[in-house]
């Protein structure tokens, strides 16, 4: 098959489509045949050996997917011809590649309504701002939230996430971006550019950082005493409050079934919309990390594969 490997830790150009031996699906796995895989942060922060994960070369980057199940993994009820998407676990990724072998417990059905390049595109950031934005800050209606990077992909979703809840939604943006994150359900947009998010908050029950650097302690500054605020951008900690009345949190994003169906389920009855797409070839992965790796890129970028 197809697939862009890196056979060490390097910058953009370390990403190689070659051809590689079909993967072989071992106990409890599933043979997916992928049509479609999203970039994520963490892909060029595991190239680039950024990321604490264990890896062998080659490698296969890729954290989400979508595609059709080629072959069942026994005893599951994902048979072949399911359309399916799925997060890989960290250290096993895989979804730049025309084929991927995997634990079948990480499938899921592909919502409905969704293509294979749109279901592709949800998969690790709504994952994340489910988590982070239900389990971890328990957000809760009439609340007031300060969401870091509001354009980005996993920012993208929570705001959609935090108005369905019922909270009121302030976000960070450049202003090219105001009239996007408006159109998710942002209520209130400050443009980081021209103005610090902590000099005009102070009054947010909950505040979720997916930019990290300086919004860290803006996010601090943000809260009103006994507020919590999420950490993603950051490494596997969340980083020391420097208030003793408010809390810092570091989601823990898990990878199952179940949580993807509870994506579904948003995503089909219309809660969650997919973010503004790229789509790209594989042979563009490096074209695909610079820009990824720039921060700049507004929703998700895609690769379709066989494109
Ligand atoms: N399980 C996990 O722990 C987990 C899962 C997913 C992601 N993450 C991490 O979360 C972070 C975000 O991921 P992502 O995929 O959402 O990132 P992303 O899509 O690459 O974010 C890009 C966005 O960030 C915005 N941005 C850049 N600098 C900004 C600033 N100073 N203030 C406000 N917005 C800014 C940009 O908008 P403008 O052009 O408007 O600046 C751009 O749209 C990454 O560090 C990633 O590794 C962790």
């Amino acid at each position: 098959m197809k697939a862009v490997v890196i056979h060490s830790h390097g910058g953009p150009d370390a990403l190689v489509l070659e051809d590689v031996p079909d993967p072989m699906p071992g106990r409890g796995e599933a043979l997916v045949a992928i049509k479609a895989a999203s970039v994520n942060a963490a892909d060029w922060k595991v190239r680039s050996g950024n990321l604490p994960v264990p890896i062998a070369f080659p490698h296969i980057l890729g954290r989400d997917f979508s595609g059709v199940v080629e072959v069942a993994a026994p005893g599951s009820d994902l048979q072949p011809g399911t359309e399916v998407y799925a997060v890989c676990p960290p250290g096993q990724e895989g979804g730049y590649a025309e084929k991927i072998a995997i634990d079948a417990r990480y499938l899921a059905r592909k919502p409905k309504n969704l293509s294979h390049v749109e279901a592709a595109s949800i998969g690790l950031a709504a994952l994340t701002a489910l988590v982070s934005l239900e389990d971890t800050l328990d957000l809760k209606r009439s609340e007031k939230i300060l969401i870091q990077g509001g354009a980005g992909g996993v920012a993208g979703i929570a705001i959609q996430l935090a108005h369905h809840l019922g909270a009121e939604v302030v976000t960070t943006a450049r202003a090219g971006n105001h009239a996007y994150v408006r159109s998710l359900g942002a209520d209130h947009v400050i443009d980081y550019t021209q103005e610090d998010p902590s000099t005009l908050l102070g009054d947010c029950d909950a505040a979720f950082d997916t930019v990290g650097g300086a919004c860290v302690a803006q996010c601090f500054a943000a809260l009103k005493p006994g507020g919590r605020a999420a950490f993603i951008a950051g490494g596997a900690q969340a980083p020391e409050s420097p208030r003793d009345d408010v809390v810092a949190l570091r989601p823990a994003v898990g990878r199952s079934r179940a949580l993807m169906d509870r994506v579904t389920a948003y995503i089909e009855a219309g809660v969650i919309r997919v973010p503004e797409i790229t789509i790209m070839a594989l042979s563009e992965a490096a074209r695909a990390h610079e820009l990824s790796e720039a921060k700049h890129v507004r929703g998700k970028l895609v690769f379709e594969i066989g494109r």
